[in-house]
């Protein structure tokens, strides 16, 4: 494992440490521009999350149609005692991404007398929100937190991991679905280079399923993901004033069978243009723009990308109806 020698910020209460890589934020000009100029249009998933959208996404896991947040909470409350017994005792965890505490708290209350728990994100906001969090709720844990962008971490702190035990990657959600399967395995290299030789990972993963469950869980009645979807038209809007009609797009999300993937697009109703900061880009009639790929593998699928990439698959929990896998991989 390399170490971090970067400056270590002040440490926010409750907190056993705090390092702040100043992660270099998005460019969302530069990168708006660049994916419409495309063709296909597109815009990068990562632009979802601002507080509108962060909002909108948590509404998005509460929906009855989006069953990934309440079914891995399930399989990690429901198989404690076994992911327990095989990730061991006094265990380093750290966390890409630290979303939902219900979680990190699951795992954390099902481990025996984990160790530390290393906090990362790219908002400063949610990770000291998480770190805390998680502090308060586990005093004998020792808790840290690092504000960097995950997909670009190259070093860990130097206080983490101090007892010497391999570091657990704890990444939820199936966030590993929003990269292509390429970049997953390429993502997944680069974590085992990071964790060390005896480094582990615990996964969620979402499965190949029913086409009519996965068009419903990216559609739901509700309409928070439409909002959240419509949510980068007002981004565009607001923040970089762009003269767009947001009523003039609406929300689609279909599961692509060829590719394995959930597509969202905003879809144009007619013909016209978004204009701003001088470039003008123009619509056909039901031209989209691509806003997001939420891969769906088979158990089978996923374990050859991890084997590809310096782990294999100790064990793996899924539901009674087989919709979200939870995965412990170990390094090889
Ligand atoms: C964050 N990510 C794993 C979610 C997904 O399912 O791809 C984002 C999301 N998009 C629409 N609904 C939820």
């Amino acid at each position: 494992m390399n170490l971090l020698s970067k400056t270590t910020n002040a440490v926010p209460d409750g907190l056993a440490y705090f390092v702040d890589q100043i992660p270099e934020q998005s460019d969302f000009l530069a990168e708006v521009i660049s994916g419409l100029s495309q063709s296909p249009k597109s815009i990068p998933p990562k632009f979802f999350y601002d507080e509108t959208g962060s909002y909108l996404f948590n509404k998005i896991c509460e929906t009855p149609e989006y069953y990934v947040t309440r079914t891995e909470i399930a399989l990690l409350n429901n198989n404690g005692t076994e992911i327990s017994a095989l990730i061991g005792t006094a265990s380093n965890v750290m966390e890409y991404g630290c979303g939902s505490s219900l979680k990190i708290n699951a795992l954390l209350s099902a481990l025996h007398e984990p160790a530390e728990y290393l906090a990362i994100d790219i908002s400063h906001e949610h990770l000291i929100q998480t770190a805390k969090s998680v502090a308060k709720t586990f005093p004998a844990v020792k808790v840290g937190a690092l504000c960097a962008d995950f997909m670009e971490i190259v070093d860990l702190p130097k206080e983490f991991g101090v007892t010497g035990k391999a570091p657990l990657l704890f990444f939820p959600g199936s966030t590993i679905g929003n990269q292509t399967p390429g970049e997953a395995g390429q993502f997944l290299g680069r974590v085992r280079n990071l964790l060390g030789a005896n480094g582990s990972i615990l996964i969620g993963v979402d499965l190949k399923k029913d086409k009519n469950i996965l068009n419903r869980a990216y559609d739901d009645a509700e309409g928070f993901t439409a909002a959240f979807n419509l949510n980068l038209l007002k981004r565009m809007k607001n923040e970089l004033k762009a003269e767009v009609d947001v009523g003039s797009f609406y929300h689609l999300a279909f599961f692509n069978e060829q590719q394995s993937r959930v597509e969202m697009h905003l879809v144009s109703k007619r013909a016209q243009t978004i204009t701003f900061e001088g470039s003008t880009f123009e619509f056909l009639p039901d031209e989209t723009i691509h806003t997001e790929n939420s891969y769906k593998y088979s158990l089978k699928e996923f374990s050859k990308i991890a084997e590809n990439n310096g782990f294999t698959v100790r064990k793996t929990w899924t539901d009674q109806n087989k919709l979200f896998s939870i995965q412990y991989l170990v390094s090889v």
